[in-house]
């Protein structure tokens, strides 16, 4: 604490706790896009805000990414978790496989001793694969379990980098623009207002899973995201932020 008063950071997570009306906002100096030490090091407080999060019994659904990844890989409990989950939140989302939710959420309960499952759903499944794959029992529990999740942690993206990431053909990334496509979280690509302008078809989380979870958990830093960060965080259903000092500063002029 007395590091972070010397470095005004507090000052500073109030204030974006207070703008975008969270519980909690957890602030590590400088900008992720600009050093792989700020990337770490959020990496290293988002798995202790998950920590510090965490009740016995809870289902913890997590998404991909490498914010996730560098999460994950520092993730550690005093204990061992025997009966806690841990479940990818959405199935295949176009990610390499380090960053895949599956991998995430594997790695976490493998650091954590607690249990997990993964959800092998491939992308761009069509609507009656999609119906056809739900009734598969062994999916269905999985996806059941995943709706249940008290604690969902996910990253943040701008909605065009990720839509490059994921190959999204050209007429969709330009339908997505012109709505106004500003950022991307779950699967779900949200404009400045907050509002969703266009979803991945993959199974998992759904919109009002999230809204019924106990404790949604963002994850993300560096300058270039902080417009992302703040029409995210206007779709209202985070209560806690870790991110970097540079993110939240352009998240405020976003406000
Ligand atoms: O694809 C999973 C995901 O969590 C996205 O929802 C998010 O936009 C992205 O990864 C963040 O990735 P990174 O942490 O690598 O910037």
């Amino acid at each position: 604490p007395i590091v972070k008063e010397l470095f005004g950071l507090s000052d500073l997570e109030e204030k974006v706790r207070q703008a975008f009306g969270l519980q909690r906002v957890v602030i590590v100096p400088g900008d992720s896009d600009q050093s792989a030490h700020v990337r770490q090091e959020l990496g290293r407080v988002g798995a202790r805000v998950l920590r510090e999060s965490l009740s016995p019994g809870d289902v913890v659904a997590v998404m991909g990414g490498s914010t996730m990844f560098r999460m994950a890989s520092q993730f550690s409990m005093p204990a061992t978790l025997k009966d806690n989950w841990f479940v990818p939140a959405r199935g295949g989302l176009g990610e390499s496989v380090d960053y895949q939710a599956n991998t995430i959420a594997s790695e976490l309960a493998k650091r954590a001793g607690a249990r997990y499952r993964m959800l092998h759903v491939p992308d761009h499944l069509s609507e009656e694969a999609y119906q056809t794959m739900m009734q598969e029992p062994s999916v269905r529990e999985v996806v059941d379990m995943i709706r249940s999740a008290r604690i969902v942690v996910h990253g943040i993206g701008d909605a065009m980098t990720m839509a490059r990431r994921r190959k999204l053909d050209p007429e969709t990334m330009e339908e997505m623009r012109a709505d106004g496509a500003l950022a991307e979280a779950f699967g779900y690509y949200f404009d400045r207002d907050g509002k969703v302008v266009h979803r991945m078809a993959t199974a998992g989380l759904r919109l009002e899973d999230i809204e019924a979870a106990g404790v949604v958990i963002g994850i993300a830093g560096g300058r270039s995201k902080g417009e992302a960060i703040a029409s995210v965080l206007r779709f209202g259903h985070d209560d806690v932020l870790v991110t970097d000092e540079a993110a939240a500063e352009e998240a405020l002029r976003h406000l």
